[in-house]
């Protein structure tokens, strides 16, 4: 089975650079929202990154118009009836994932493969709720995903070998290196990364050194493109918290417990770049 047409659900911050990779890798691509608000939010959000790739000599202005004109934007689920693979990037909440996975099994012809986007919460559990175990798999981009050169499938016990084989197939189109890590809250590269990004949080809580030198310290220390409470202004610190939580209610260990200031930072609306304020401003 060859891949024409995929479909994205949720065109947010990484819906969008979905949409984007896989409208410039020449797929046909159909994404939807839940209202015209947030469906021209993101459509916009995809010009601008469009523009900047061109501006960065990534593609040039007649790549990057094919690439737009590839983009059909939808309130309607029903228009991924012609889609060979669904992509899930909406909000986790596996509520409304469990809704979302079990309509596309209604409406998507029965080779569909049914991915999802999401960074912590159990692709097995959203499989369940469709006829097509076998065809469900985690597919996780990152931020932001034009540019980031990887991506983790996630592999349930009832993934079949032909749809792991596509998938990555659809990986390698889009130019990215791939890994294949367990269902398991986080995979790899959060298993990894949350504990330390909670660590930071916590030596910079017990003021063991200011928030710039704690950057400063990771950055060129270390290589890294950015420091860890910067990288959490970028990844969001709701969204977090959102994985240690879910982390820690599937593991109970103290690892993935978050500490008390990031729980009250969210609490207070300050998630980061997308609040314009997080351990840093942004205005
Ligand atoms: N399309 C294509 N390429 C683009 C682009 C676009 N829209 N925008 C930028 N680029 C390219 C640039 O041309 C440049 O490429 P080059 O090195 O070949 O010239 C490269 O991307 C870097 O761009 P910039 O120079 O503008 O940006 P910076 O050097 O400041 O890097 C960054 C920005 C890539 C965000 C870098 O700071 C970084 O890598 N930060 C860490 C990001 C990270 O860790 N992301 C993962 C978060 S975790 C996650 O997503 C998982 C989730 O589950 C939590």
């Amino acid at each position: 089975m060859e891949i024409k047409k995929v479909g994205v659900v949720g065109c947010g911050l990484m819906g969008a650079g979905i949409v984007e990779a896989s409208a410039r890798a020449n797929y046909e691509v159909v994404v939807r929202e839940i209202n015209d608000e947030l469906l021209q939010k993101g459509l916009g959000r995809i010009q601008k990154s469009l523009t900047t790739a061109v501006a960065r000599g990534k593609v040039t202005q007649e790549q990057a118009d094919q690439a737009l004109a590839r983009i059909h934007g939808t309130l309607n689920l029903a228009d991924f009836a012609g889609c060979d693979l669904v992509v899930e990037a909406a909000v986790e909440n596996m509520g409304l994932k469990k809704e979302i996975f079990s309509e596309l099994d209604q409406i998507a012809p029965p080779h569909t493969i049914l991915a999802s986007n999401t960074s912590s919460l159990c692709i097995t559990e959203m499989a369940s709720v469709t006829r097509r175990g076998d065809k469900v798999l985690g597919i996780h981009f990152f931020n932001p995903v034009p540019v980031m050169p990887l991506i983790e499938f996630v592999r349930t016990i009832l993934t079949s070998d032909e749809t792991m084989q596509i998938a990555q197939q659809f990986g390698a189109s889009l130019g990215k290196t791939m890994v294949t890590a367990k269902d398991t809250p986080g995979f790899i590269v959060n298993r990894l990364l949350i504990p330390y990004l909670l660590d930071a949080v916590k030596i910079y809580e017990d003021g063991l050194a200011s928030k710039e030198d704690i950057d400063t310290a990771i950055k060129l220390g270390l290589n890294h493109p950015m420091g860890p409470l910067t990288l959490l202004d970028f990844v969001g610190l709701d969204t977090t918290l959102f994985i240690a939580d879910a982390m820690y209610e599937e593991y109970k260990d103290p690892r993935y417990a978050a500490p008390p200031l990031l729980r009250r930072m969210v609490l207070a609306g300050q998630m980061g770049r997308k609040s314009g304020k997080g351990f840093y401003s942004y205005t």
